[in-house]
């Protein structure tokens, strides 16, 4: 897909907050500091159009883009991060789970996992979660430019064998880096051929 236009729209706190659910949205989740912010600059081909930070939490809104005035790409807080009070854990939960159930919009979750470690509990959790929840979802490994290509094959490789104890058929996985532009390209031709699919069908997503 050529990037023609990618503009942000607004951060919204709560999912009620969020643009008008009139087009096709994807949205990148995963854990505080995993690289969402950065993948989402490197697929856009723009360095700052999403804030990042080597601090974890950075991103504590629903940030919306849109792309070729035609779809939404949006960047979510990420979960799990430790820094926080409980409570304030507990909110950002709440927003993340209240905007995926009831953005209406939501075609694709990609759900980002650093490809550097072995499946994390809370990773697995939130898979868990989107597949009970009937969520569709993809899994996007990060940051692979730090990683020997053959141990992030047998991350990859070990990723699978873990998802395979709970699901037959696995989702698409995505191997990528921000650093080395690695893997967007891929995304983005899901995205393109999604929404094809979509205007071939006349979806709208009125309610
Ligand atoms: P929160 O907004 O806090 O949830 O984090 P995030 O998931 O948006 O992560 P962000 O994109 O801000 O990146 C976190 C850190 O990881 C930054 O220091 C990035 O430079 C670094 N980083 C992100 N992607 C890559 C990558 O592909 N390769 C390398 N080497 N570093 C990366
Ligand atoms: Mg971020």
């Amino acid at each position: 897909m050529v990037i023609k236009t990618a503009t942000f729209v607004k951060s919204s706190g709560k999912w009620q907050d969020c643009p008008e659910p009139t087009i096709p949205e994807y949205a990148f989740i995963g854990r505080s500091n995993v690289g969402k912010s950065s993948l989402i600059n490197a697929m856009m081909n723009h360095k700052d159009l999403a804030k990042t930070s080597q601090t974890p939490g950075k991103t504590q809104l629903i940030n919306h883009f849109i792309v070729n005035d035609s779809w939404y790409l949006t960047d979510l807080p990420g979960y799990g991060y430790a820094k926080v009070s409980k409570s304030i854990r507990k909110d950002f939960e709440k927003l993340i789970t209240n905007y995926i159930l009831n953005r209406r919009n939501l075609v694709n979750l990609f759900v980002l996992v650093d490809s550097r470690h072995k499946p994390q509990a809370i990773d697995l959790e939130f898979i868990q979660w989107c597949g009970e929840s009937g969520v569709p979802f993809s899994i996007v490994f990060t940051k692979v430019d730090k990683l020997k290509p053959n141990v992030a094959i047998k991350n990859v490789e070990d990723y699978k064998a873990e998802l395979h104890k709970t699901w037959e058929d696995l989702p698409e996985l995505y191997v990528t880096s921000a650093e080395k532009k690695v893997g967007g390209e891929e995304i983005l031709n899901f995205i393109q051929k999604t929404n094809e699919f979509l205007i071939n069908n006349s979806v709208s997503f009125d309610e």
